[in-house]
């Protein structure tokens, strides 16, 4: 069955009380502003909307009565009620506990266009256990469901994968605009193609690698990802971030390939090596140039201190200043960089996906949107 798109339903459909899923899952709020315009329009037609979202990975939460407890309080959604508040106009009444019958009592005698947020989801760990209760409670206080949420569409979730199991299910504008642009990226991509990898997770990103290798004419490799190979290939790299998971047989294979450009020289501290070099830039920057296809995920370094971003505000500088070429990037950490040093424009698209955007271009099934396209 095909996805059923927020932007084309008939909005008699959606008069009713609308669960929205969305990411909230960044430092500043830029995923959060991706959301309004979906917000929005559900604003305008449904009875009520409940948002449901999650920050961070929250282990061992204590829930007693519903009520959780013992958690790290900036993991907590209730700053982001105010936040939400302040972007959509309207009052944001935040629930912080998961007490359902109350709640769905409230929710029966609010007033028509009243907004709800709800405690971080992943407090719950039956969220990410394959049993549906949870996706079942949160269907019974809605009519129907709206993903927005593609940065966690790559995980299973009861709130991301499940619910549409119990609810008629929609895409939400950004979550549109997501599958309508990944979707012609690797299809038929203008060649070169060069792939830039950094940040952690290096295991997660080889498996895209694999998948997307032969479409790509040069990976180049920064931040922990470089660390992890040049490591397999018996560079010193001391104290450096290295991804002690990822397949070594695989990392010496692509540091001989042609196609993989790793750092030349780097800036260390401490025995640690936190961002490419100026001659490394140099090299990236000469393969950005001639690309007609750009795909970034993940820092070059320790971008959180200005001293350890030279090499990343190179790279998007050289990206930024490829009119040619059609260039993405997304996640939390390279997104916020790019708004910070107003570059996020000059890129053909900003996804709001990281691990997801990654694994949606290498033309995996994310559960989020298969679930969609199944919901009844
Ligand atoms: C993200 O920030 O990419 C999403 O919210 C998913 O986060 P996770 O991979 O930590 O679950």
């Amino acid at each position: 069955m095909a996805i059923k798109y927020l932007s084309k339903t008939d909005p008699g459909k959606l008069d009713g009380r609308a669960l929205v899923r969305l990411d909230f899952n960044t430092e500043d709020a830029w995923r959060m502003d991706a959301a309004v315009p979906t917000l929005k329009s559900i604003l305008g037609r449904a009875r009520l909307v409940l948002v449901v979202s999650h920050r961070g990975r929250p282990k061992s939460v204590k829930i007693t009565a519903g009520k959780p407890s013992g958690f790290d309080s900036n993991l907590s959604l209730k700053k982001d009620a105010l936040r939400l508040q302040a972007r959509i106009g309207r009052r944001v009444h935040f629930l912080s506990g998961f007490n359902w019958r109350k709640i769905k009592s409230e929710l029966d005698s609010a007033p028509r266009g009243s907004v709800y947020l709800l405690e971080n989801i992943r407090f719950l760990k039956e969220e990410s256990t394959p049993e549906p209760e949870l996706a079942r409670q949160l269907s019974e206080l809605a009519d129907y469901y709206v993903n927005d949420a593609f940065p966690v569409d790559h995980h299973e979730g009861d709130s991301v994968s499940t619910i549409e199991k119990y609810l008629p299910s929609y895409a939400g504008l950004q979550l549109e605009r997501e599958i309508k642009n990944l979707s012609g990226v690797m299809s038929s991509p203008r060649r070169p193609l060069v792939l830039i990898v950094g940040g952690a997770k290096t295991a997660d990103k080889l498996g895209v690698i694999k998948k997307i290798y032969n479409k790509t004419d040069s990976i180049l490799f920064g931040g922990a990802a470089a660390n992890t190979i040049l490591k397999a290939t018996g560079v010193e790299v001391g104290k450096s971030l290295v991804d002690a998971k990822a397949d070594l047989k695989y990392l010496v294979k692509l540091a001989k390939s042609k196609k993989v450009v790793l750092p030349i020289d780097w800036a260390k501290e401490d025995d640690a090596i936190y961002d490419i070099g100026p001659k490394t830039e140099e090299l990236f920057a000469e393969k950005i140039k001639s690309a007609r296809t750009i795909i970034w995920s993940g820092p070059m370094g320790q971008i959180e201190k200005n001293k350890f971003a030279l090499g990343n505000l190179a790279v998007a500088r050289a990206i930024a200043g490829n009119r040619g070429a059609f260039s993405v990037t997304g996640g939390g950490e390279t997104v916020s960089f790019l708004k910070k040093h107003k570059l996020d424009k000059k890129f053909s698209f900003i996804s709001t996906g990281g691990g997801a955007m990654l694994d949606y271009l290498a033309g995996k099934r994310l559960p989020g949107v298969e679930a969609l396209k199944k919901s009844k």
